[in-house]
Formats: structure tokens, sequence, C-alpha cells
């Protein structure tokens, strides 16, 4: 990306992983003056990270904001990005379901009190201008492995290739210093993982666990999850940047991993999805996911940080009601329908049980 003063700053996409993390997904509810609430606390945000973010500054807060493409229409008017549509469901050997999401916040921070003080902040500023339709507080567990016990993050691209891989720069002028995101919320059958021997579970991941050395690729599985999440266009690998975190609750006995990520397209993360839930041939699928379900699903628009500070809280489009307005329990539904439009129309690779 040209670095003149005059390109767009991107959101903190690329900030570096952190110890913690919330991540917030929104739903908008009916009405303009909710829409006009999110649109003020967009221009803000910068002003309410800093003034939580200076409590401590070695803390590294930071915080991205992402809409999803519904939300889009309604809180912005003209040009839309153009890659924004809403997350498409996967039914291959595993589901990769869509669910709601108007807003994403993602906080990150090397203290969770410093997250969850500007979660609050945000909370409190939008109050009913939305409905929570999820939130996780992650953490980073010893060696920023996932609680399947491998270390998480290592082949993430960094400084300038994480730009590469994660800023929107000609292909998009209107939304250039812009990102896309999609996260997924999986919940692990730890006691199914943990009585697979650890050498088949390194051929599932494709590493080694202790060390993190990956598999030569003589002997790793071509169903290996490093392998079907690698693509390459053209004799050149497209990368994005992730930030999974673990998360749990022992009381109700769940162990997740929250995935997160970024890239300048989401048809790159798209496709490491289809090859991981109908497989590359279909078929090969991902073994992870015969013990991790993943059981939300969103993709958004980041824009640059600053498209968000411009953002005037008053002018908010005429349309500014959602498409699904009077129809709450559509709007809600966890799962969209099975025959819904943003099928990636894979068909049924469906895994018998
Ligand atoms: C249950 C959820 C997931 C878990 C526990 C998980 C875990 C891991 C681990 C342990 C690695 C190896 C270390 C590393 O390079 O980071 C890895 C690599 C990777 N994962 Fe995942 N992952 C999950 C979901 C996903 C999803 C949904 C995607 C993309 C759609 C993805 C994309 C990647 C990529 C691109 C790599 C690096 C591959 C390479 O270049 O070697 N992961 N993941």
């Amino acid at each position: 990306m040209a670095t003149d003063d005059t390109k767009p700053i991107p959101q903190p996409v690329v900030a570096r992983l952190t110890r913690a993390a919330i991540f917030l997904v929104l739903t908008i509810n009916p009405g303009r003056e909710n829409v006009e609430a999110v649109r003020s606390i967009s221009a803000d945000l910068a002003g309410l990270l800093r003034a939580v973010g200076f409590r401590d500054l070695e803390g590294r807060l930071s915080c991205v904001m992402g809409f999803g493409s519904e939300a889009w229409d309604r809180l912005f008017e003209g040009q839309r990005p153009r890659e924004l549509h809403p997350f498409k469901e996967i039914r291959g050997v595993h589901h990769a379901v869509s669910t709601p999401g108007d807003v994403l916040f993602h906080i990150r921070s090397a203290r969770m009190d410093l997250c969850f003080e500007l979660a609050m902040q945000i909370m409190s500023r939008l109050g009913d201008a939305v409905a929570t339709a999820d939130q996780v507080q992650g953490f980073s567990y010893f060696d920023d492995r996932d609680l399947i016990g491998f270390v998480d993050g290592t082949e993430n691209p960094v400084d300038q290739g994480a730009i590469d891989a994660a800023i929107i720069d000609d292909e998009d002028p209107a939304f250039a210093g812009g990102s896309y995101v999609i996260v997924q919320k999986y919940l692990h059958d730890l006691k199914k993982w943990n009585a697979i021997p650890v050498e088949v579970q390194e051929g599932i991941v494709g590493r080694k666990k202790f060390t993190n050395v990956e598999l030569d690729d003589s002997v790793k599985p071509s169903f290996a999850h490093n392998a079907l999440t690698t693509i390459v266009e053209n004799g050149k690998e497209l990368d994005i940047v992730r930030d999974n975190m673990p998360f749990g609750d022992v009381a109700k006995g769940e162990f997740g991993t929250y995935f997160i990520g970024y890239a300048r397209s989401p048809a790159r993360i798209e496709q490491m999805l289809v090859n991981m839930f109908v497989g590359r041939p279909p078929g090969n699928y991902d073994r992870l996911l015969d013990v991790s379900q993943a059981i939300t699903g969103s993709l958004f628009f980041v824009p640059s940080a600053t498209f968000l500070g411009n953002v005037d809280p008053e002018t908010a489009p005429p349309t500014a009601e959602p498409a699904t307005a009077g129809k709450p329990d559509e709007a809600k539904s966890a799962v969209r329908n099975e025959n819904s439009d943003d099928s990636l129309g894979i068909g049924s690779l469906k895994k018998e049980v």
C-alpha cells in the first residue's frame, strides 16, 4: 500500500497478538434512533478508546469495529464495499452456520480489565439501540496454545506481510484502508480430542504438539488443518491475519476457540472454509471439525479509522429500517434456514453419523 498522507488510516486490524480479548457481536434494533446511536459511537470510538487506553498505555488497548452486510445499508448511504455480503453457510461433511451480526467489536489488550472497561463503556453508550448476539471473553493459554493444546498463530503474517494480507488498497479505492473479517465460535469436545493419540492429533493439525515444528510434507496428511488452509493463487500464497483466542466455562463444560480472520478479500477465508468443511478434494475434510463444532458464523466489513471518524451521527440514510423489520423471529433465529440463499450451494456431503 502506498504511504502518502492522503491514504486513509486503517483500524488496528494488524495489532500484535495480546493476552486478552473481548469479541462483541451485536444486532441493531429497529428504529432510526438506534441507527443514529451506532453512527454516533462510530465517530466517537477513537476518543473512547483513548480515554480507557490512556489509563495504562502498556496495556496496548485496541478496538476494531466492523459492520454486517444488512446493517451497512441501514447505516451508510452511497457506495458499498465491493465484497460485503452476509456470511455464507457451508453444508459439507460438516456444517458452517451463518448467524446474525450487525456490528462487531474486537477489543484487544494485555489486560482483561482494560478490555472489559471499554466493552462496558461501549455498551452503556449504545444502551437499548442494540441487542447482544454473542459476547466472548478470550484469554491467552500458556504459550499461545488453543485448548486443544497446539500453539495457534505461528504462521500469521507480520509487519508489511500482515498489511498486504489484510488491508484493502487500489482494488476498492472508495474503501481503501478497510478490511473484511470473519468470526466463528467453535466448541471442542475435549474428551474426544484427548482420547486421540498425540501423533494422530499432530497429523490433524499438521504440526508437532510440544515443539510446534511443522510436519514435513512427506508425513503430513493432505487433510492436515494447515494444509487445507494454505491456498495458492498464481503461485502466491494468499494469507489472512488470525487472532484466535481460547475461551471456556468450566461449570458448563464449555471449551472453545474463537476464530477471527481478517483479509483484504473475504473470498480467501471462504475458500479456506470450503476446504475445511467440504474438503479438498471434496470428502478430504478437516478432521478438527470431528471434535470442534462451529456454532456461530458472521462476516463484517471493517472500514478505515478515517472513515469511522468522519461519520456524522445525524445523517443516517432514509432507509434505516432493517430488511427483516416486522419479522423478528426470522431475524433473530440463531441459525439460518437450511435452504438459505446465503448457502455456498455446494450440495450435501453430510457425514453419516
Ligand atoms: C477450531 C478452530 C481452529 C483451531 C483450533 C485452529 C488452530 C490452528 C493451529 C493450531 C494452527 C497451526 C499454527 C499456526 O500456524 O497458527 C492453525 C493454522 C492455520 N489456521 Fe487454524 N484453527 C481453527 C480454525 C481455522 C479457520 C476457521 C481458518 C480459516 C478459515 C483457519 C486458518 C488457518 C490458517 C490460514 C493457518 C496457517 C496455515 C499455514 O500457513 O501453515 N483456522 N490453526
